[in-house]
């Protein structure tokens, strides 16, 4: 499609989302989870589209250099391309069993055990989804009763909230506390009681780069232990980590191995992000549940790109090696960035995010002014920090800045939010 065209449609559609918001503003509910109410479900009242998708649209819109959503602007390895052609021309065009293929089952549980010494049957405790998103609604739909509450860590990925009111939960949020976003264990027990049915963990973190510690960890378990809790932990960047910062998967702290779900997923770590390929690990029963969910929503996740990730678990170590090694000088790049345009940060420890303080901007206006204006002004898409905060009044003087992108896109971004290159 011609940019005009696509820049014309983009308009047409954000005209009309922001018609039906005001025609559906009601003064009783949250401003961000408020635009469409009326004959609907009464659940849709505490939602509303992704923020964040929506930032896509107006960088789009705005011909900016898109650093808002977190997808990379380069390629999945070729081998993994070239295994997706293959898979295609070998008929592999149906649906698959629908827990998935089982050599890709079976490729996910030799990984789990090589890289974190984790057993998991390929026949009983893989579920393979469409991407992380349907694996944590699938746990929440399975294990979530209304009254139940669910433990989110804020700030959180946008998508955590609509999968907890979809189940009918009642969610509760406890903060990451900065210098550093760490969890103050002591702000977690207060947050546990009888009604506590899951706590959802990331790590590493979406969208501050935090990886969570073992003292932090063993925390977290030692609370689920003494409240009969859920463990659900999205490991979507557990390769995208910093200096010597390690991946810990909380299922393999002693007595979490049947109270957590482990879900990850192929987006972030093989740059394919809109394949939709994510996977949970659970013993039984909590995978029993998972899979009658993932049964009865999709069926079974695209057939040939399965058979093009099991390529992808095939990838040799060096693979892994090169990623932490690109992502690190892009990690350098960025917060060098950041650094000269007086937006203030701290440097992740894993994942391709960051959070950006831009008090020391001459701009007055929070954040969603701020993401609206600098696309707009300066031609550089980000997300409003607020998006990621369930508590109201966080995150109001951040951003979030993905730099999942090719050099010459971050050095690009640079020169415009500096006026030089990055
Ligand atoms: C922490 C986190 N979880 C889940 C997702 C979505 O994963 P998927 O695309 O596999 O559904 C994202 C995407 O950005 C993410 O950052």
């Amino acid at each position: 499609m011609k940019n005009e065209v696509m820049e014309e449609r983009v308009q047409e559609d954000e005209r009309k989302r922001m018609e039906i918001i005001h025609k559906t503003k009601r003064s009783s509910v949250d401003d961000r989870y408020n635009p469409v109410s009326g004959g609907g479900a009464h659940r849709m009242s505490q939602l509303r589209e992704s923020f964040i998708r929506e930032m896509t649209r107006l960088a789009i819109t705005h011909k900016a250099i898109n650093l808002s959503q977190g997808f990379p602007d380069f390629d999945p390895p070729r081998e993994v391309i070239e295994a997706a052609h293959q898979a295609l021309d070998a008929g592999g065009n149906q649906y698959t069993i629908t827990w998935g293929v089982p050599a890709l089952r079976q490729a996910i549980a030799a990984k789990m055990n090589k890289w974190y010494n984790l057993a998991f049957d390929p026949d009983e405790h893989i579920t393979v989804t469409c991407g992380v998103t349907e694996a944590i609604l699938a746990t929440m739909m399975s294990n979530v009763n209304p009254g139940d509450e669910v433990i989110i860590i804020e700030p959180f990925h946008e998508g955590y909230l609509p999968a907890v009111i979809f189940a009918g939960g009642t969610p509760r949020f406890v903060p990451l506390d900065s210098p550093g976003y760490t969890l103050d264990l002591d702000k977690l027990r207060a947050a546990f009681n009888e009604r506590t049915r899951i706590i959802l963990i990331n790590t590493p973190h979406n969208p501050t780069g935090h990886v969570f510690t073992r003292n932090e960890l063993e925390g977290i378990a030692k609370l689920c232990i003494e409240f009969n809790v859920i463990a659900v932990t999205d490991e979507i960047y557990e390769h995208i980590l910093y200096d010597d910062h390690r991946h810990l998967p909380i299922a393999a702290i002693p007595g979490m191995a049947d109270r957590t779900v482990t879900i990850s997923g192929f987006g972030k770590t093989f740059a394919l992000t809109g394949w939709r390929l994510g996977y949970a690990c659970a013993l039984n029963p909590l995978s029993l549940g998972i899979r009658t969910v993932h049964d009865f929503t999709t069926i079974c996740a695209p057939a040939p790109l399965q058979a093009a990730c099991t390529a992808a678990l095939n990838l040799p170590d060096a693979y892994y090696e090169q990623l932490r090694s690109d992502y690190a000088a892009r990690r350098t790049v960025i917060m060098s960035i950041l650094s000269k345009a007086g937006l203030v940060a701290e440097p992740p420890e894993g994942s391709y995010y960051v959070m950006a303080d831009f008090s020391q901007w001459d701009f007055d206006g929070d954040d969603h002014s701020f993401a609206r204006w600098l696309p707009a002004h300066l031609g550089v898409a980000v997300v409003p920090g607020s998006v990621f905060y369930g508590t109201k009044g966080m995150g109001k003087k951040t951003v979030r800045f993905a730099f999942a992108k090719k050099m010459e896109t971050l050095i690009a971004a640079g020169e415009r939010l500096c006026g030089e290159a990055g």
